[in-house]
């Protein structure tokens, strides 16, 4: 009792400083710098009391910061995080100074250089679209641990299933038959047309390109591989001679034999129009193709004819693409582009691999695989990410006859296709059957694709939205006119400020200018309009300041 009134006088006392220094702000022109405070919105609170008072607080921390900043407009209502019934269990593991210790000197220091935002998020636990921090803060997670969280955060169907299989039976390897294995191959091979029949089980999506280089290698007796600039297929010796991307390449021969062609990139590229890509928002750039034809899938097709008859032998083992890049930022490409590319590598020999990583099981919202978005039909695809919700697996399927030219040798994987992975990953296309999250991926993306187009058309700063379902990139760019990348600084100040609300997004693109927004396939139409309100936020508060 004696607390709560020492407390309640104790809480007039700050509010009536908070107030004098709420007034200080705004006369001194400091608040611009506080309106950007994560603590109202994540909270639910937004009454003006509550902000001043987090103001304060802010404002002890980082008075720096406020001092620098201009008063222009009054404190934003921030957008207000929708309510979640589920509550998470109290966090009571390391400090947070402690955690960050042993990662520098523990982990792998290359986890210090991928740990995202200034002020780095401490995550303690999951449920569908949501995160929650060490001190108990909510987030909505659209990202989805990197495009893999296909189902939602420990959705409940798919952990009880795991529970079921660990107290079964987690590993015997192939040697004997158990029939989460066969089970799950079967599933899986019915969500493809034929003749993509036979499943490989990996553990990743990098050792799922390994191995399908070696089979495509084998298969053809070819040896050269091409992918496009700014694809992303993996980090192991192997399939970074097929990422093309210098951040994650090494000064050692891992790339023999593979060659990167011009990306069909419609917006960043040197062609592309309105009119080019298979999504709901097109590029700002114009053009004149008449309907059904696209001059720029003819400029990138003949870079690929270019490079037929440059730089590769006559024969050649495989063409790999994923159906709309990831970490290279969205990007899509012609509509017709991968039809022609394929039919141009079939006659120089080549097998045609869909890397569906990122775009599989139902992201893509049209399909349940990209490559059906582009009318093609690989001879190829591998998969991993959101195949198992988070369970780390990967899988390669391909056609009978591919099988037979790999099966001179003994194929072995000793996690591959274990009980565990496969009982999960099994659950996951139930889920996402049952739970219709391929069609909740076509209407909530479309819906978010169509709004951000709005905020596209409001900020210089926004380029280009593009994607498909929840395969979303919104790139940033100096000015629409140059359409240079926005700088790295001003990325993060905006990743920081919609993170500091309550949204944690991801970033991409070869100069790290795109934010990417793939959320578990769970999200609700309220969630895309909170994210909606705080990217807006964001990006005003970048103008503002800037
Ligand atoms: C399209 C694509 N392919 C392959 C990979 C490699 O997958 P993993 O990290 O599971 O090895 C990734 C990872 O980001 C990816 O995005």
């Amino acid at each position: 009792m004696l607390f709560g009134v020492e407390f309640k006088a104790f809480h007039a006392l700050i509010l009536g400083f908070a107030a004098k220094l709420f007034f200080i702000f705004k006369t001194s022109a400091m608040h611009k710098v506080c309106s950007r405070l994560h603590g109202p919105s994540l909270f639910g609170k937004t009454d003006q009391r509550i902000l001043v008072e987090a103001c304060v607080k802010f404002h002890r921390g980082c008075g720096v910061l406020c001092q620098k900043s201009a008063v222009k407009h009054p404190p934003p209502v921030l957008p207000q995080i929708p309510p979640c019934d589920f509550k998470p269990e109290p966090y009571q593991g390391m400090s947070k100074d402690r955690l960050l210790e042993i990662r520098k000197n523990n982990c792998n220091p290359m986890t210090m250089k991928v740990t995202y935002y200034k002020k780095p998020v401490f995550i303690n636990q999951g449920y569908m679209q949501w995160l929650w921090d060490v001190d108990g803060r909510r987030y909505l997670d659209l990202f989805a641990g990197v495009a893999t969280i296909s189902v939602g955060h420990c959705n409940p169907k798919v952990t009880e299933v795991a529970e079921k299989q660990l107290r079964r039976l987690w590993h015997t390897t192939a040697i004997y038959v158990y029939p989460q294995m066969q089970e799950y191959a079967e599933k899986l091979a019915s969500l493809l047309p034929d003749p993509l029949k036979v499943v490989y089980f990996t553990n990743s999506g990098s050792e799922a390109n390994d191995l399908a280089v070696l089979m495509a290698r084998l298969h053809t007796g070819n040896f050269d591989v091409i992918t496009l600039r700014g694809s992303y297929h993996g980090g192991s010796p192997q399939a970074t001679g097929l990422t093309s991307n210098a951040d994650y390449k090494y000064p050692v021969p891992s790339s023999m034999g593979c060659h990167n062609t011009m990306c069909p990139d419609v917006f960043r590229g040197l062609w592309g129009g309105s009119h080019c890509r298979d999504s709901p928002v097109q590029t700002i750039r114009e053009c004149s193709c008449s309907p059904g034809h696209c001059q720029a899938n003819d400029m990138y097709i003949s870079e690929l004819k270019e490079m037929f008859a440059t730089t590769v032998p006559n024969r050649i083992a495989a063409f790999f693409a994923e159906p709309i890049q990831g970490v290279g930022g969205a990007v899509q490409y012609p509509k017709n582009y991968l039809k022609d590319a394929y039919q141009l590598v079939r006659e120089k020999g080549g097998i045609c691999i869909a890397d569906e990583v990122q775009t599989g099981f139902g992201r893509t919202g049209s399909h349940f695989w990209g490559f059906q978005g582009h009318n093609v039909l690989p001879d190829m695809v591998t998969m991993a990410k959101g195949i198992a919700n988070g369970f780390p697996m990967g899988a390669v399927v391909t056609t009978a006859e591919i099988a037979r030219s790999f099966g001179k040798g003994v194929h072995f994987n000793t996690f591959g296709g274990n009980p565990l992975a496969c009982a999960v990953a099994s659950s996951v296309l139930d889920t996402i059957k049952e739970d219709k999250m391929q069609e909740n991926s076509a209407e909530v993306g479309t819906y978010l694709l169509t709004e951000l187009a709005k905020l596209r058309d409001k900020y210089e700063i926004i380029g280009d939205v593009r994607g498909k379902g929840l395969q979303i990139g919104v790139e940033m760019v100096k000015d629409k006119a140059s359409r240079d990348p926005l700088d790295p600084q001003a990325m993060a100040e905006i990743f920081e400020d919609a993170k500091d609300m309550g949204v944690l997004i991801g970033k991409g693109g070869l100069y790290g200018q795109t934010f990417r927004i793939k959320p578990p396939m769970c999200i609700t139409k309220d969630d895309a309009d909170f994210f909606l309100a705080v990217f807006n936020q964001a990006v005003q508060n970048y103008m503002e300041r800037r």
